[in-house]
């Protein structure tokens, strides 16, 4: 959702609005208009969006045609004003709240933030942040931490999860909000997803797929107001302008396995989607989301993304939240673009398919069975959330049972274990895992406790960094923090431990030997941090507080140096090649066990196995698709962010220009070593057909782009001294005759497997249809070109062990 505390934080005005682009009262006969016409000269060959109607309804298909028809015969008993509550947010206890009708024994909806926790709860976990799961490549993981997740909202009231997240993909190594997801590349992005919301809801949780779609920057996503509380947006919210390729192939793509996993709700973003508002966009809603692939669950608007009535419901969007106007829908309940513009819009009949969209939502609810036993919301909810307070709510809400449930159970063992396997060994010139230091020195504000509570909303000077801020985050009820986690482990071996806080006072020591006692540590940790946060893009690709020259100072007087990153994602780490330097570690967000995570790797007790979701360039200026962060113009529509690279995001890039990296996508050491060996590629029949087959459309599109058409097998041998988890990763290389600007070679398969030492695994990857797939603007369908493949498996997108060239498709599709 919003990060309208984070906006509230950064002193952005919050303005209502009611610059109705075309509201309700029935004014629109088809319905629907543009925001401007767009002018072809500016907007080029793409930038526009056509127009998809109507809305497609919800078919059950997939699984939940019982369900839909309780959801059917429910709906049957409304009210319209009721129908209209159904879809419309209101300020209460829940960052989304949607009222109760006690004559049916309904007793509302509650939706919680976000992707990596409960975020408005008191005595919850703070679990790792999906850039963690991603580099963690363990697909039991990713399923285990999207189940226990979904215990504590379940516990404490919550129907619904804000998450997971695809979007942002990571389309620029700047935005502010990619470690929310998990990955710079689709297909890893689409099996986190899958396996996230499998979990949530498994455990009787409704997911939230968001932001759909194309959401990759945090500069101007919302339209600028005018600062005097008035009606008027001065500027329109950034437009992603991306054609249908790339937004089929990349940005899509993970959104297409989470509607696949059945995920119950997706959220629209806040941006445009080729000039036309997300959430009035029918094109992303009606045509690709509920029509292409399927989608049978229902769409709701970020938190203030709702600019309109009829246009945004015509245009897909069943759902309204907050509910009320403003930029960052700060004014919960009404006003609003729904609520009561919805039951005068049924009642004039401009509105026709409101029963759909309350289907929509209650099919889910019914199909997790939500209706029966769900336990009620935590009252200590009520106290927490500060963005609607209780003195907001114009409706009522009656809170009852427990109140301050304890629902972490034992979470804190798995989430230690999630941290330890987003954590990545870049670098290790043997001084990892430590033997029994007896000197052990720790410098850097990354390394001890925050000094201003545990909420993670700011960039404070100290404290280390477990997650990020913004809506994704989560507040602590407890961290272990590096410092006092290498302490507890180092008393283990009666160990002395130094440590400095101060990266001003670090970077300004020019002799350590006059400090440190009582001469040079046998190992110098140094904890870096990484600030990013929702609402802002980074600024650089380097450390945050001087921590460049933090390591440089430590590394000229001390020669094992080991240099240890919490951060958001992508840094530079211009340090890397430095001698002293013998390790570096990039820690991710790993959560509320951040120390005990940091010190089972430092130590050994976990074989590090994490492997870069991102690449590490040698320079900020290495990366390509940077966020637009200023135009100079003054035009109403004037902020067009052009993705003109178009599948060249990551890897993509820098392998189609051959362009040198310091750490590749997919890269991660381990205190073993691995070998791969005989390769096998099997096709599953010998007539693979260029097109899919004719099939009706499933949640996920044409069934038959999810069968298997290829089977790649292999052996992995573990050369060196200790067990461990190997990731071997399957890139796939399409042949000349696909369109030009295919990339070279795309992720297409991985597992995480583990390997006792001299012991050999054979591992399979099952390629589906889709994955040997180009989409094809023209046929509107994917296809599996003629001629050579390149099936390549190995340690990383760059260390390519095996390859086996393959023919797919003969003759003539
Ligand atoms: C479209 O933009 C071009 C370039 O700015 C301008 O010359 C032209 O007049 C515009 N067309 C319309 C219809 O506004
Ligand atoms: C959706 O269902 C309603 C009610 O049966 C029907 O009137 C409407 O035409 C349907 N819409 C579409 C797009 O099929
Ligand atoms: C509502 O729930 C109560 C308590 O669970 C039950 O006694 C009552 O029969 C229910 N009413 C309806 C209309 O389902
Ligand atoms: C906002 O209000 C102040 C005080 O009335 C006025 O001076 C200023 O020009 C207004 N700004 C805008 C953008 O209207
Ligand atoms: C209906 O929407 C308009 C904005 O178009 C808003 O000003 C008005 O307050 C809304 N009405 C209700 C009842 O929320
Ligand atoms: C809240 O409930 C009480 C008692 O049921 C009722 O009198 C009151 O009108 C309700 N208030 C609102 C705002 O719905
Ligand atoms: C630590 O010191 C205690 C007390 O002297 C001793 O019993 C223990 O063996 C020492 N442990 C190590 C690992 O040196
Ligand atoms: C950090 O060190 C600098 C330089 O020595 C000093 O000026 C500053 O006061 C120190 N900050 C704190 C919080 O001690
Ligand atoms: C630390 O960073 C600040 C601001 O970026 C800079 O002014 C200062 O010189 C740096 N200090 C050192 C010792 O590098
Ligand atoms: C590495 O550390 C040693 C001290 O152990 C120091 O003498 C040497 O100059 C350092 N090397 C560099 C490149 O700073
Ligand atoms: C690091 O410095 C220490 C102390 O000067 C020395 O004993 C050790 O051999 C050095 N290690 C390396 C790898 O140079
Ligand atoms: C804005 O103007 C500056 C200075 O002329 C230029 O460097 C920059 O590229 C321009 N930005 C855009 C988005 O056109």
């Amino acid at each position: 959702m919003a990060a309208f505390l984070s906006s509230i934080i950064a002193g952005s005005a919050l303005l209502s609005l009611a610059n109705a682009q075309n509201f309700g009262g029935g004014s629109s006969s088809g319905g629907f208009q543009y925001i401007q016409p767009l002018n072809t000269t500016i907007y080029g060959e793409y930038g526009h969006s056509e127009p998809v109607y109507p809305s497609p309804n919800i078919t059950g298909n997939g699984g939940w045609e019982v369900a839909l028809e309780k959801a059917k015969a429910w709906v049957a008993q409304l009210t319209v004003e009721e129908k209209a509550d159904m879809v419309t947010g209101q300020a209460g206890p829940c960052v989304g709240n949607i009222v109760a009708i006690p004559r049916l024994n309904f007793s509302g909806i509650c939706l919680h933030d976000g992707p990596l926790a409960i975020r408005i709860a008191d005595y919850a976990s703070v679990f790792s942040a999906g850039v963690s799961v991603g580099a963690s490549w363990d697909k039991d993981v990713m399923y285990e931490r999207g189940v226990a997740m979904a215990e504590e909202f379940k516990a404490k009231g919550a129907h619904v999860i804000l998450g997971p997240v695809a979007g942002p993909l990571g389309r620029s190594a700047y935005a502010g909000r990619t470690w929310e997801g998990f990955a710079a590349d689709p297909y890893l992005s689409g099996i986190a997803m899958e396996k996230t919301i499998t979990g949530h809801q498994d455990t009787g949780v409704q997911a939230c797929a968001k932001h759909w779609v194309a959401n990759e920057q945090e500069v101007q996503r919302n339209p600028t107001y005018d600062t005097n509380i008035t009606t008027t947006k001065t500027k329109n919210a950034v437009s992603s302008n991306l054609d249908d390729r790339t937004m089929h192939e990349l940005y899509m793509w993970p959104f297409a396995n989470a509607v696949r996993a059945k995920a119950a709700s997706f959220m629209c973003s806040y941006q445009r989607i080729n000039g036309s508002h997300a959430c009035q966009n029918s094109k992303s809603q009606n045509g690709l989301l509920k029509g292409e692939l399927g989608f049978q669950g229902y769409i709701m608007s970020d938190w203030g993304a709702t600019h309109s009535g009829v246009a945004s419901i015509d245009a897909g969007l069943d759902m309204n939240m907050p509910g009320g106007l403003g930029p960052y829908g700060q004014n919960f309940g009404t006003p609003s673009f729904f609520g009561g513009n919805v039951t005068a819009g049924v009642k004039n009949g401009s509105i026709t398919r409101v029963d759909d969209m309350v289907i929509r939502i209650m099919t889910p609810y019914f199909f997790y069975n939500q209706d029966q036993d769900f336990p009620s919301v935590d009252p200590s909810t009520a106290d927490l959330n500060t963005f609607s307070p209780r003195e907001t709510w114009t409706r009522n809400f009656t809170l009852s049972g427990e109140r301050s449930r304890d629902v972490r159970g034992n979470h804190a063992e798995l989430i230690r274990k999630h941290g330890a396997a987003g954590t990545v060994l870049l670098k290790n010139e043997g001084s990892l895992p430590l033997k029994a230091p007896k000197n052990v020195a720790v410098f850097g504000n990354d390394a001890s406790d925050d000094v201003e509570g545990l909420l993670n909303q700011q960039d404070f000077e100290y404290g280390t960094l477990s997650v990020g801020g913004g809506s994704g985050t989560g507040h602590l009820s407890y961290l272990s923090t590096p410092l006092r986690a290498i302490q507890d482990r180092a008393a283990q071996d009666n160990a002395t431990v130094q440590h400095w806080l101060n990266n001003t006072y670090i970077a300004e020591t020019e002799d350590w030997n006059d400090v440190w006692l009582p001469t040079v540590p046998d190992v110098c940790l140094v904890l870096l941090k990484t600030w990013a946060e929702e609402g802002a893009d980074r600024l650089h690709l380097s450390v945050d507080w001087n921590g460049t020259e933090v390591v440089e100072s430590v590394a000229r007087d001390c020669n094992n140096t080991v240099v240890i990153t919490h951060s958001s994602g992508i840094n530079t780490l211009s340090f890397a090649d430095h001698p002293n330097v013998t390790a570096i570690i990039a820690a991710h967000y790993p959560g509320q066990e951040s120390g005990h995570s940091l010190v089972d790797i430092l130590y050994g007790d976990v074989n590090p196995s994490g492997h870069l979701p991102y690449t590490i360039a040698f320079n900020d200026s290495d990366y390509n698709a940077p966020p637009t962060t200023g135009v100079n113009t003054t035009g109403y529509d004037d902020w067009q962010s052009w993705f003109d690279e178009k599948l060249e995001i990551d890897y993509r890039y820098f392998d189609a220009h051959n362009i040198s990296v310091r750490y590749e996508f997919g890269y991660g050491l381990s205190y073993t070593t691995f070998n791969i060996s005989d390769l096998q590629t099997t096709p599953l029949s010998s007539n693979i057909s260029a097109l899919p087959a004719d099939l009706p459309i499933q949640p996920g599109g044409n069934p038959d782009l999810w069968n298997t058409v290829y089977n790649v097998s292999i052996s992995v041998t573990n050369t060196g001294s200790v067990a461990g988890a190997a990731v071997p990763q399957l890139y796939v290389g399409l042949p000349s005759s696909a369109p030009e600007g295919t990339p070279v070679r795309q992720l297409r398969g991985f597992e995480k497997v583990h390997v006792e030492k001299g012991e050999s695994r054979t591992v399979g990857f099952e390629l589906m249809r889709r994955d040997l797939s180009y989409w094809d603007v023209v046929r509107q369908q994917w296809v599996i070109p003629e001629g050579e493949f390149t099936f390549w498996v190995g340690f990383s997108s760059r260390d390519l062990v095996a390859e086996e060239k393959v023919t797919v498709v003969r003759g003539v599709s």
